[in-house]
């Protein structure tokens, strides 16, 4: 059933578990983190970056998820646009039948991003979407999500962690649903040189300046040591990779206010991993059914392993009840959400 964050995160905050926010960029990912929903009877978060967009056209993507919704009607999906840069971007999301929007300014000086998240968030809350807004910075690079290299943000990491007075500041003067929090993740594969260590005392001072306010972590690929064993043993090349120990993920949305968590590298080492081996052990096959079927499966295990490790696996039914009870969240609004 599609929906906005709102009634998972509500159940969320309260109830000890996180919601997955996967990226989705074709058919064979979509269909797979949908399947481990299902199977785990869990709520989930399909999210649309700027480059996913470009990529697959928004409007294939649309009917791939108009078909999850119609195939899955027990699972609770939420459409969400990752990492928004603009106000066009945000309109153009909220005309496509999102439901939640990203809006990141994090990269603008601080009244900037309060002037831009609360536009947005004007925007959005006229169409009963909800929004996140990120404050600090994040490391690492994606192809349209630009943060700070690696080196860079090593050095200088205590300064890109959230102020929890300006959160406080920030939510208060946007009205946003959701925070995007920097405290030690970056985007990517690399994310640290030595220890993996996320930064639980600013969680805990951000819960208190800003209480009851849903908390968002982008960067938390977990980067499994074994899908990079695979992919190197395969003919990859990726040395040296490191993501958030799932214990410390498991942590942060058992005990804290953590209640989305922004997956997208591990589903791509998930796919990469098991089309290498296809094609190492395999050198004559091309079709590419047994490539991506067998690649499509491993999405579904590796997402299966998410929502454990997120404790929203069995969340599913209440998460529905919550969002009947509820209501609609403002008049006109299942006419956007029936455009998907
Ligand atoms: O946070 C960024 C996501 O991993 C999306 O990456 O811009 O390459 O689609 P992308
Ligand atoms: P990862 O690169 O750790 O998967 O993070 C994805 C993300 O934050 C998308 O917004
Ligand atoms: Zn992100």
């Amino acid at each position: 059933m599609l929906m906005t964050t709102k009634p998972m995160f509500d159940l969320a905050y309260a109830g000890s578990f996180g919601v997955g926010a996967f990226n989705v960029n074709n058919m064979e990912i979509t269909q797979g983190i949908i399947e481990a929903c299902a199977a785990e009877k869990s709520p989930c978060i399909l999210q649309i970056s700027k480059g996913a967009r470009k990529y697959a056209n928004i409007r294939f993507l649309r009917k791939i998820i108009e078909a999850c919704v119609e195939e899955y009607p027990g699972v609770p999906i939420a459409i969400h646009c990752d990492h928004g840069d603009t106000l066009d971007l945000i309109q153009n999301c909220i005309d496509d039948g999102y439901t939640s929007v990203m809006i990141d300014g994090s990269h603008h000086p601080y009244e900037e991003n309060v002037k831009l998240s609360k536009q947005a968030v004007d925007l959005a809350h006229a169409a009963g979407v909800v929004v996140e807004a990120e404050l600090g910075m994040l490391g690492g690079i994606e192809e349209d999500v630009v943060g700070l290299n690696a080196e860079e943000y090593a050095k200088n990491i205590e300064k890109f962690l959230t102020d929890p007075v300006q959160a406080q500041d920030f939510a208060h003067r946007t009205g946003i649903d959701s925070l995007a929090v920097a405290i030690g993740t970056s985007h990517g594969a690399y994310k640290f040189k030595h220890e993996a260590v996320l930064a639980f005392d600013r969680i805990e001072k951000i819960m208190k300046t800003c209480p009851g306010l849903p908390l968002v972590m982008h960067g938390s690929s977990s980067v499994p040591k074994e899908f990079i064993d695979l992919v190197n043993k395969y003919g990859g090349n990726m040395p040296n990779a490191m993501g958030v120990p799932e214990a410390q993920i498991a942590k942060a949305v058992r005990e804290y206010g953590v209640c989305k968590v922004n997956i997208d590298t591990d589903l791509r080492l998930a796919l990469t991993a098991k089309i290498r081996e296809v094609f190492a052990t395999k050198p004559a096959e091309f079709d590419p059914r047994n490539y991506l079927g067998p690649a499509r499966t491993a999405i579904v295990e590796m997402v299966k392993r998410k929502l454990h490790m997120l404790n929203s696996a069995g969340k599913a039914d209440a998460v529905i009840a919550e969002w009947k009870r509820q209501g609609e969240p403002m008049p006109g609004y299942y006419k956007t959400a029936a455009a998907v």
